[in-house]
């Protein structure tokens, strides 16, 4: 709480006497450098310490804040919200959302973080997660339907947040199932955890990663990446506020989540317009084999079509990778 409030002081980027920060928060001085030093350890910032002017930040720095957030969603996210929770750091807003819902929190309940320290990606995966650069939320979402009636929502949440990035003049495209990339980097990440009965209600933790301005994390965490990676801040030139971002993106998951599962099949036939696949020569893997041909597009259901030779096969699951024909092949 404390390395919150100093951190919300220190975000301007200016001079602050730890005398000042002392009085701000109702602590002593050597309690304010105690608390400096956590945040540095925990965060990976560079606070300077300089005599007879204070403490300082490297670089201002502009931290998520709910009350932002909220002022920035539509009537229909605030209204609907249950519960919306900030962390200056957790393990990760899946695992922890998945928890409160053991435990029958209310949907739908938004959990967000300025870092992760182990946060999840799919296939076992680490999604880095440094201090302040990124977007880092699970939002637990109530449908009355079973598990099977939402079979594309993973690809349907993809969607939103191609749309929330191509509103901000990012070119994202989905790469199915649900990864998003721009230049064939991967910019945005989803993870999907559901739990249900056959016959309904099912409940959904939605979590949801967006690179936005790695240039501000340390070196040791950018090289844990294992894949081609990018961020807004790179593609755009520019950092786009986080608060805004995420406000635009509640608005445009809200507006999916409430559709379904209704207008799923309406909802999928805009996929191809996001589609970094169609027509491309991919190919698939799986545990045991590998499938190659031309991407087509995906089906009612949800599965990638790929034409090889005169045959459709169709994939459900697998890791897909674009195959760049060398010039010489
Ligand atoms: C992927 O591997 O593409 C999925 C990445 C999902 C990362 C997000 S960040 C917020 C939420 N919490 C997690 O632990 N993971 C997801």
């Amino acid at each position: 709480m404390r390395q919150t409030a100093l951190l919300q002081i220190l975000a301007d980027g200016k001079y602050h006497s730890g005398d000042r920060l002392g009085k701000a928060l109702g602590i002593s001085r050597a309690a304010v450098c105690k608390i400096i030093h956590q945040i540095e350890q925990q965060t990976g910032l560079d606070i300077y310490a300089v005599k007879g002017k204070g403490y300082c930040l490297s670089a201002p720095l502009q931290l998520l804040d709910k009350q932002q957030i909220l002022e920035q969603v539509s009537a229909r996210v605030k209204q609907r919200l249950q519960g919306m929770e900030l962390f200056a750091s957790i393990d990760s807003t899946n695992r922890y959302l998945n928890e409160k819902l053991r435990q029958g929190t209310e949907a739908p309940w938004l959990v967000m973080a300025e870092s992760q320290l182990s946060g999840q990606g799919r296939r076992g995966r680490q999604w880095v997660s440094p201090f302040a650069c990124n977007i880092y939320l699970s939002l637990l979402w109530r449908f009355a339907c079973g598990p099977a009636q939402l079979g594309c929502l993973s690809l349907l949440v993809a969607m939103a947040v191609v749309k929330t990035l191509r509103k901000n003049a990012i070119a994202a495209s989905v790469k199915w199932p649900n990864d998003i990339f721009v230049n064939d980097k991967k910019i945005a990440g989803i993870l999907l955890e559901m739990r249900g009965e056959a016959d309904g209600p099912s409940l959904v933790v939605i979590g949801i990663g967006i690179n936005v301005a790695m240039q501000m994390a340390r070196q040791k965490d950018i090289e844990k990446i294992d894949q081609l990676w990018t961020d807004v801040a790179s593609v755009t030139g520019k950092s786009l506020d986080r608060n805004q971002l995420t406000a635009e993106l509640l608005d445009a998951l809200f507006e999916l989540l409430e559709q379904l599962p209704e207008q799923q099949k309406v909802l999928l036939q805009h996929w191809q317009t996001l589609d970094m696949l169609y027509g491309e020569n991919v190919e698939v893997c799986y545990a045991d084999r590998t499938i190659t041909g031309k991407a087509m597009g995906i089906t009612e259901q949800g599965a990638l079509k790929v034409h090889h030779r005169d045959r459709e096969i169709l994939c459900y699951s697998g890791d897909v990778s674009i195959r760049r024909q060398n010039k010489h092949e």
